[in-house]
């Protein structure tokens, strides 16, 4: 992933607070948040929220995007149905930084009711600190997900 300047958040119910918590800790850090989630504490459906964060991704629009519901497993499954999307449910940092550094993954996902806010921040900036290798067998092996793709 090239310079992240702009992130596209996306949240459903479960995660609201969360949400406002990781835009507010990376708009302190200087990023440009764009918020694609709900506001709502009503139950909502994750899917919504993880395609519209993905396809932000995907177009261009955000330069990664940040996923979060109870689990971070649902909105994150939607997310990786974008063609071009690599989104990775995590809930530590060493798994945040890993992601980035093998798997170039342009969305990172936890969740709301799994990993406190202190851990959500800590995957947040080891994700955001972390570049990928982009070269030898983690290269090969992104452009065979790449591949998979054109076969879908
Ligand atoms: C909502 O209850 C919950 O299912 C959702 O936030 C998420 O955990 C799904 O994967």
């Amino acid at each position: 992933m090239s310079e992240v300047k702009v992130i596209g958040i996306g949240n459903d119910h479960a995660a609201v607070e969360m949400k406002n918590q990781i835009k507010e800790f990376l708009e302190e850090k200087g990023y440009q948040v764009i918020n694609y989630g709900t506001d709502s504490d009503e139950s909502c459906d994750y899917p919504e929220y993880g395609e519209k964060v993905g396809r932000a991704v995907a177009e261009g629009k955000v330069d990664a995007g940040v996923l979060i519901c109870g689990t971070g497993i649902g909105i994150s499954i939607a997310a990786n149905k974008v063609k071009g999307v690599r989104a990775a449910v995590v809930s530590e940092p060493v798994s945040a930084r890993l992601t980035k550094e093998h798997n170039n993954a342009n969305i990172i996902a936890f969740g709301a009711r799994i990993v406190g806010i202190e851990m959500a921040k800590e995957i947040v900036s080891a994700w955001l600190n972390a570049e990928y290798i982009g070269s030898g067998r983690h290269e090969r092996r992104v452009d065979m997900i790449r591949k998979i793709e054109e076969t879908r």
